[in-house]
Protein backbone atom coordinates (compact mmCIF):
# COMPACT_ATOMS: atom_id res chain seq x y z
CA UNK A 1 0.00 0.00 0.00
CA UNK A 2 1.05 3.14 -1.11
CA UNK A 3 2.48 5.84 2.07
CA UNK A 4 -0.58 8.64 2.34
CA UNK A 5 1.53 11.57 2.51
CA UNK A 6 -0.16 14.83 4.19
CA UNK A 7 1.24 17.94 4.63
CA UNK A 8 -0.33 20.25 7.15
CA UNK A 9 -0.24 23.56 8.91
CA UNK A 10 -2.43 22.32 11.44
CA UNK A 11 0.33 19.46 12.73
CA UNK A 12 -1.13 19.50 16.21
CA UNK A 13 -4.85 19.17 14.89
CA UNK A 14 -4.04 16.66 12.39
CA UNK A 15 -2.18 14.19 14.68
CA UNK A 16 -4.88 14.32 17.27
CA UNK A 17 -7.26 13.66 14.94
CA UNK A 18 -5.34 10.95 13.12
CA UNK A 19 -5.06 9.83 16.75
CA UNK A 20 -8.57 9.52 17.83
CA UNK A 21 -10.24 8.63 14.43
CA UNK A 22 -7.59 5.44 14.82
CA UNK A 23 -8.98 4.73 18.34
CA UNK A 24 -12.57 5.08 17.59
CA UNK A 25 -11.82 2.82 14.78
CA UNK A 26 -9.84 0.27 16.76
CA UNK A 27 -12.48 0.34 20.13
CA UNK A 28 -15.76 0.15 17.89
CA UNK A 29 -13.98 -3.06 15.69
CA UNK A 30 -12.16 -4.90 18.70
CA UNK A 31 -12.61 -3.01 22.16
CA UNK A 32 -9.37 -2.19 22.69
CA UNK A 33 -6.80 0.29 20.72
CA UNK A 34 -3.18 -0.73 21.01
CA UNK A 35 -1.27 2.66 20.60
CA UNK A 36 2.45 2.86 20.31
CA UNK A 37 4.05 6.20 21.57
CA UNK A 38 6.97 8.02 20.06
CA UNK A 39 9.70 9.72 21.95
CA UNK A 40 11.61 12.98 20.93
CA UNK A 41 10.34 16.40 20.61
CA UNK A 42 8.08 16.07 18.08
CA UNK A 43 5.10 14.42 19.90
CA UNK A 44 4.68 16.45 22.91
CA UNK A 45 2.52 19.23 21.96
CA UNK A 46 0.27 16.21 19.99
CA UNK A 47 0.00 14.81 23.50
CA UNK A 48 -0.62 17.63 25.41
CA UNK A 49 -3.56 17.91 23.00
CA UNK A 50 -4.78 14.66 22.98
CA UNK A 51 -5.09 14.82 26.65
CA UNK A 52 -7.18 17.67 26.80
CA UNK A 53 -9.77 15.31 24.42
CA UNK A 54 -13.11 14.44 26.14
CA UNK A 55 -13.76 11.59 23.43
CA UNK A 56 -11.60 8.84 23.77
CA UNK A 57 -11.87 6.09 25.86
CA UNK A 58 -9.33 5.69 27.39
CA UNK A 59 -10.47 2.62 29.35
CA UNK A 60 -9.70 0.69 26.65
CA UNK A 61 -6.55 1.90 25.55
CA UNK A 62 -3.13 0.27 25.61
CA UNK A 63 0.17 1.70 25.81
CA UNK A 64 3.69 0.72 24.35
CA UNK A 65 6.65 2.74 23.35
CA UNK A 66 8.47 2.33 20.37
CA UNK A 67 11.83 3.20 21.75
CA UNK A 68 13.32 4.22 24.95
CA UNK A 69 16.68 5.46 26.42
CA UNK A 70 18.31 3.43 28.64
CA UNK A 71 17.90 5.40 31.15
CA UNK A 72 15.23 5.33 34.26
CA UNK A 73 11.81 6.58 34.49
CA UNK A 74 12.27 9.84 36.11
CA UNK A 75 15.22 11.19 33.74
CA UNK A 76 14.91 14.11 31.53
CA UNK A 77 16.26 11.89 28.60
CA UNK A 78 13.27 9.42 28.95
CA UNK A 79 10.74 9.02 26.55
CA UNK A 80 8.38 7.33 28.89
CA UNK A 81 8.91 10.83 31.27
CA UNK A 82 7.95 12.67 28.54
CA UNK A 83 4.96 11.24 27.67
CA UNK A 84 3.70 10.59 31.20
CA UNK A 85 4.22 14.27 31.57
CA UNK A 86 2.31 15.45 28.67
CA UNK A 87 -0.34 12.63 28.67
CA UNK A 88 -0.03 9.34 30.51
CA UNK A 89 -0.69 11.75 33.85
CA UNK A 90 -3.91 13.48 32.09
CA UNK A 91 -5.97 11.05 31.18
CA UNK A 92 -7.93 7.95 33.01
CA UNK A 93 -5.27 4.73 31.18
CA UNK A 94 -5.59 2.00 33.74
CA UNK A 95 -1.56 1.72 34.93
CA UNK A 96 -1.79 -1.95 33.93
CA UNK A 97 -2.61 -0.80 30.09
CA UNK A 98 0.87 1.17 29.72
CA UNK A 99 3.72 -0.72 29.02
CA UNK A 100 6.88 0.69 30.05
CA UNK A 101 9.94 0.00 28.90
CA UNK A 102 12.27 -0.56 31.89
CA UNK A 103 15.10 2.29 30.80
CA UNK A 104 16.75 1.34 34.24
CA UNK A 105 17.53 -2.26 33.52
CA UNK A 106 20.33 -4.08 32.13
CA UNK A 107 19.17 -3.41 28.49
CA UNK A 108 19.09 -7.12 27.21
CA UNK A 109 16.94 -7.93 30.14
CA UNK A 110 14.63 -4.91 29.47
CA UNK A 111 14.25 -6.07 25.69
CA UNK A 112 13.46 -9.47 26.51
CA UNK A 113 11.03 -8.71 29.39
CA UNK A 114 9.17 -6.45 27.28
CA UNK A 115 8.96 -8.98 24.46
CA UNK A 116 7.67 -11.96 26.43
CA UNK A 117 4.47 -9.39 27.35
CA UNK A 118 3.87 -8.46 23.97
CA UNK A 119 4.55 -12.33 23.41
CA UNK A 120 1.47 -12.77 25.82
CA UNK A 121 -0.91 -11.64 23.89
CA UNK A 122 -1.14 -14.68 21.85
CA UNK A 123 -0.10 -12.94 18.83
CA UNK A 124 2.97 -14.64 16.29
CA UNK A 125 3.52 -10.93 16.02
CA UNK A 126 1.71 -8.66 18.30
CA UNK A 127 -0.44 -6.18 16.47
CA UNK A 128 -0.77 -2.41 17.04
CA UNK A 129 -3.71 -0.81 15.62
CA UNK A 130 -1.30 2.35 15.66
CA UNK A 131 2.72 2.98 16.12
CA UNK A 132 3.49 6.42 16.17
CA UNK A 133 7.37 7.21 14.57
CA UNK A 134 9.58 10.45 14.51
CA UNK A 135 12.32 10.32 12.39
CA UNK A 136 16.19 11.90 12.76
CA UNK A 137 17.63 14.24 10.60
CA UNK A 138 20.23 10.76 9.55
CA UNK A 139 16.73 8.86 8.47
CA UNK A 140 16.51 7.21 12.02
CA UNK A 141 13.13 5.95 13.37
CA UNK A 142 12.58 4.72 17.08
CA UNK A 143 16.01 3.52 17.71
CA UNK A 144 16.67 1.85 14.67
CA UNK A 145 19.75 4.06 13.36
CA UNK A 146 21.87 4.00 10.50
CA UNK A 147 24.64 1.41 11.01
CA UNK A 148 23.27 -0.48 14.10
CA UNK A 149 22.27 -4.19 14.02
CA UNK A 150 18.69 -4.21 15.67
CA UNK A 151 18.20 -2.79 11.45
CA UNK A 152 18.89 -6.41 10.54
CA UNK A 153 16.88 -8.22 12.99
CA UNK A 154 13.73 -10.30 11.57
CA UNK A 155 12.69 -12.37 14.35
CA UNK A 156 12.57 -10.58 17.51
CA UNK A 157 10.20 -7.88 18.45
CA UNK A 158 12.07 -5.62 20.68
CA UNK A 159 15.49 -5.84 21.19
CA UNK A 160 18.60 -3.90 22.80
CA UNK A 161 20.57 -1.96 19.84
CA UNK A 162 24.17 -0.19 20.44
CA UNK A 163 24.19 3.49 18.76
CA UNK A 164 27.95 4.27 18.32
CA UNK A 165 27.14 7.69 17.76
CA UNK A 166 25.84 8.37 21.18
CA UNK A 167 28.17 5.52 22.81
CA UNK A 168 24.84 3.83 24.67
CA UNK A 169 22.53 1.43 23.72
CA UNK A 170 19.04 1.92 23.46
CA UNK A 171 15.64 -0.20 23.58
CA UNK A 172 13.88 -0.20 20.75
CA UNK A 173 11.26 -1.93 18.25
CA UNK A 174 12.41 -3.87 15.28
CA UNK A 175 10.83 -3.89 11.52
CA UNK A 176 8.99 -7.09 12.82
CA UNK A 177 6.92 -5.74 15.42
CA UNK A 178 6.48 -2.04 13.67
CA UNK A 179 5.52 -3.84 9.90
CA UNK A 180 2.44 -5.81 11.63
CA UNK A 181 0.87 -2.36 12.39
CA UNK A 182 -2.53 -1.64 11.35
CA UNK A 183 -0.82 1.99 10.85
CA UNK A 184 2.07 3.28 11.37
CA UNK A 185 1.90 7.24 11.60
CA UNK A 186 5.53 9.37 11.32
CA UNK A 187 5.19 12.43 12.71
CA UNK A 188 7.66 15.00 11.04
CA UNK A 189 7.54 18.85 12.34
CA UNK A 190 10.93 20.25 12.17
CA UNK A 191 13.25 21.65 9.26
CA UNK A 192 16.54 19.69 8.48
CA UNK A 193 14.82 16.89 7.13
CA UNK A 194 13.69 17.88 3.86
CA UNK A 195 16.89 15.92 2.59
CA UNK A 196 15.95 12.38 4.02
CA UNK A 197 12.45 13.25 3.50
CA UNK A 198 12.99 13.56 -0.46
CA UNK A 199 15.21 10.55 -0.65
CA UNK A 200 12.98 8.38 1.74
CA UNK A 201 10.07 9.07 -0.58
CA UNK A 202 11.79 8.31 -3.43
CA UNK A 203 13.08 5.26 -2.71
CA UNK A 204 16.64 6.77 -3.40
CA UNK A 205 17.94 6.47 -0.08
CA UNK A 206 18.46 3.73 2.15
CA UNK A 207 17.66 4.79 5.40
CA UNK A 208 16.22 2.90 8.68
CA UNK A 209 12.78 5.28 8.07
CA UNK A 210 12.11 3.76 4.21
CA UNK A 211 12.05 0.29 5.81
CA UNK A 212 8.78 1.42 7.48
CA UNK A 213 6.57 -0.56 5.18
CA UNK A 214 3.88 -2.47 7.18
CA UNK A 215 2.72 -5.94 5.74
CA UNK A 216 -0.71 -5.03 5.58
CA UNK A 217 -1.00 -1.82 7.18
CA UNK A 218 -1.36 1.78 6.49
CA UNK A 219 1.60 4.48 6.30
CA UNK A 220 0.80 7.83 6.79
CA UNK A 221 3.22 10.16 7.07
CA UNK A 222 1.71 13.63 8.60
CA UNK A 223 4.83 16.80 7.29
CA UNK A 224 4.10 20.21 9.03
CA UNK A 225 6.56 22.91 9.87
CA UNK A 226 6.25 23.23 6.13
CA UNK A 227 8.00 20.40 5.04
C1 LIG B 1 13.79 9.11 20.39
C2 LIG B 1 12.78 8.90 19.31
C3 LIG B 1 13.40 9.20 18.00
C4 LIG B 1 12.74 10.47 17.52
C5 LIG B 1 13.52 11.10 16.39
C6 LIG B 1 12.92 12.45 16.02
O1 LIG B 1 13.87 8.31 21.32
O2 LIG B 1 14.45 10.16 20.29
O3 LIG B 1 12.16 7.74 19.35
O4 LIG B 1 13.26 8.21 17.02
O5 LIG B 1 11.41 10.18 17.11
O6 LIG B 1 14.85 11.28 16.84
O7 LIG B 1 13.03 13.28 17.15
P1 LIG B 1 12.38 14.77 17.14
O8 LIG B 1 10.91 14.56 17.08
O9 LIG B 1 12.84 15.35 18.45
O10 LIG B 1 12.93 15.46 15.92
Amino acid sequence: MDPQIVHTADFVEEAVGLIVAAAREAIAERGQFRLSLSGGNTPKPVYQALAARTDVDWSKVLITFGDERCVPPDNAQSNYRMAREALLDHVPVPSGQILRLKGEMPPGEAAREYEQALASFGEPVFQHDLILLGMGDDGHTASLFPGTAALQETRRMVVENYVPKFLVYRLTFTYPLLNAARQVAFLVNSSGKEHVLSRVFDGSGDFPSTRVQPTSGRLTWLLGGGL
